[in-house]
């Protein structure tokens, strides 16, 4: 139970004897994280590990019970190594009783299946999870993700929906749904995945926090050429859209929902954006000369991936924005474009996130050429002030040390509230989610101008009320909402730059300032804050920052 070093100190004094071997970081889905749930279970010679979650477990368990199997576990996956014991014991052989096991099975799963006295087979299959399979010198691996095998090769083979594969040390073969062989295409992936150190930083969050300026400059030479924007082909021809739906969940969700403004303020392009989990089972109409977008850091989100599916053949044209280039969502859409933000290992997403507003921008700023709402000089004027902007963090980030003052106060609340208009609301939820999850304060987050429809009562001195607001053209409209907090004994944590600092600072509690930005680009900028913010909140409670409780990096499970 607990974290993988207790299985590793364990392991230095009851070592484990073998050649191949099978084993899983649980994210409980059917019983609680305890060791008699733990994988791999067994079942007489098979020992199984699984992710996903298999969805007629409750019709097996009657048949195993029929059968007089009784499982030890209360997890969905030991019916699955059950129902390989009653094949083998059919008489099918160890790969076949695999096969006939996963053609039984209902739901999403990735799992990979060992056999007593077969030191030189391990079968792998892929439903809705993710699997990759690595290709090492008279070894082979298995994992869910690329990034987990990095440190052992960099030669990796994605299995596609369906696919069952056995492995030996030496070799692969692959046969898709219907059973027929298949060659899957073995890549080289960039090597960039293995370097998974901190950096000298105390965690992942704080290492990609700070590189920040780095990776958004990687984003910009991305798409950034001298004469302006430039998408990798086949390109997206906006002009030709009447509408985009943006599907995403989580912090993806909220680079969406931001998009949303950018979109119809200045590419005058309607945007419906959902969640994912929501939008897939909604039946949502897609008109005609609808293109459906969707954000994934990960690229393999469960959900995302189903509303991406959904989209198939109803929209126009199916985009991503992804930061894994080989991952699901991306090998299904039309056209993927990465983010470029590298490896994000801490749960809470940052740098993640600031890259895909990046390119969400970028993409709003083409559109709007294309539907002729952007001239070029002010368009011109736009992408200097990008250009600018990884500077512009370098400068945000030198304000560390006040913000962590103020979350050294914040971590003795019990509830915060993120409040912000426009560009800034979406942020505000950003803010408060980063917070929940990594410090786990409760936190909401409002539209300023709707706190006096209902949560207004929440507000007393133990509600601290975090304000986002650079001075832009809403700046006096939020300011009156503040004062409404602070009228009621609410204390007012104020982002905002030396304008609003000037404005507004005196009333406040605390204020936090920002470096001067262009308004388009305040939304990328005031993540920081809201960034540093949660992680010293939680540095603070002492949390474990970099994987909170309950939470897992890639939810591949629905
Ligand atoms: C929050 C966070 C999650 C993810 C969400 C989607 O900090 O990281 O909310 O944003 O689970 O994940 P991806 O982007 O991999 O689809």
């Amino acid at each position: 139970m607990g974290k993988l070093v207790n299985l590793s100190d364990l392991l230095v004094h009851e070592p484990l004897a073998g050649k191949s071997g099978i084993g899983h970081t649980r994210w409980a889905t059917h019983g609680a994280p305890n060791e008699i749930n733990a994988h791999p279970h067994r079942a007489g010679p098979v020992a199984v590990v699984h992710n996903g979650i298999v969805e007629n477990y409750k019709d097996l368990r009657a048949r195993l019970a029929a059968a007089g199997q009784t499982p030890e576990s209360d997890t969905d996956t030991e019916t699955v190594a059950m129902l390989t014991q009653l094949h083998l014991n059919a008489g099918k052989s160890p790969v076949e009783a695999a096969r006939a096991t996963i053609d039984e099975l209902e739901g999403a799963f990735a799992l990979a299946f060992l056999f007593d006295g077969e030191e030189d087979l391990m079968v792998a299959a892929r439903k809705g999870s993710p699997l990759a399979i690595g290709h090492g010198e008279g070894e082979m691996y298995v994992g869910s993700d690329a990034i987990a095998l990095a440190p052992m090769t960099n030669r990796i083979t994605y299995l596609e929906e369906g696919d069952f594969a056995v492995l030996t040390r030496t070799s692969l073969e692959v046969r898709d749904l219907t059973g027929a062989r298949v060659t899957r295409e073995m890549r080289k992936i960039s090597m960039d995945a293995a370097r998974v150190d901190k950096g000298g930083h105390r965690h992942f969050m704080a290492k990609e926090i700070a590189e920040q300026p780095s990776v958004l400059s990687d984003t910009l030479n991305a798409y950034l050429t001298d004469s302006g924007i430039a998408l990798p082909d086949p390109g997206i021809d906006f002009a030709a859209l009447d509408r985009l739906t943006i599907t995403a969940c989580g912090t993806a969700y909220l680079a969406g929902f931001t998009a949303k403004y950018w979109f119809e303020q200045i590419a005058r392009l309607p945007v419906e954006v959902d969640v994912a989990s929501e939008f897939r089972y909604r039946e949502p109409p897609i008109t005609p000369n609808t293109a459906a977008l969707f954000i994934s850091q990960s690229g393999e989100t469960a959900d995302t991936l189903a509303a991406l599916r959904y989209c198939k053949g109803k929209a126009s044209a199916l985009y991503s924005v992804v930061n894994v280039p080989e991952s699901s969502i991306a090998r299904e859409s039309d056209l993927a474009l990465p983010i470029h933000a590298g490896v994000e290992i801490g749960v809470a997403s940052t740098k993640a996130f600031t890259c895909q507003l990046t390119v969400l921008l970028l993409l709003a700023l083409k559109a709007a050429e294309d539907r002729g709402h952007l001239p070029p000089a002010a368009r011109d004027e736009i992408l200097t002030h990008l250009r600018a902007l990884p500077g512009v963090f370098n400068t945000a980030l030198g304000r560390d040390e006040v913000i962590e003052n103020v979350a050294q106060e914040l971590a003795e609340a019990r509830d915060i509230l993120f409040l912000g208009r426009g560009l800034m609301y979406p942020l505000a939820h950003e803010g408060a989610l980063k917070l929940k999850e990594i410090s786990y304060i409760h936190a909401e987050a409002y539209a300023s101008g709707e706190l006096k429809h209902g949560p207004i009562a929440l507000i007393d001195q133990h509600v601290p009320v975090v304000v986002l607001a650079p001075r832009d053209r809403l700046f006096d409209k939020t300011v009156s909402n503040m004062q409404e907090v602070m009228a009621r004994g609410g204390r007012v944590v104020l982002i905002t730059d030396a304008a609003g600092a000037e404005s507004a600072g005196a009333e406040a509690w605390r204020v936090i300032q920002m470096p001067e930005v262009s308004d388009l680009l305040a939304p990328i900028l005031y993540a920081l804050p809201a960034q540093l913010l949660a992680y010293h909140t939680a540095v603070a409670k002492g949390t474990d920052v970099d994987q909170p409780r309950n939470l897992a990096k890639s939810v591949t499970v629905e």
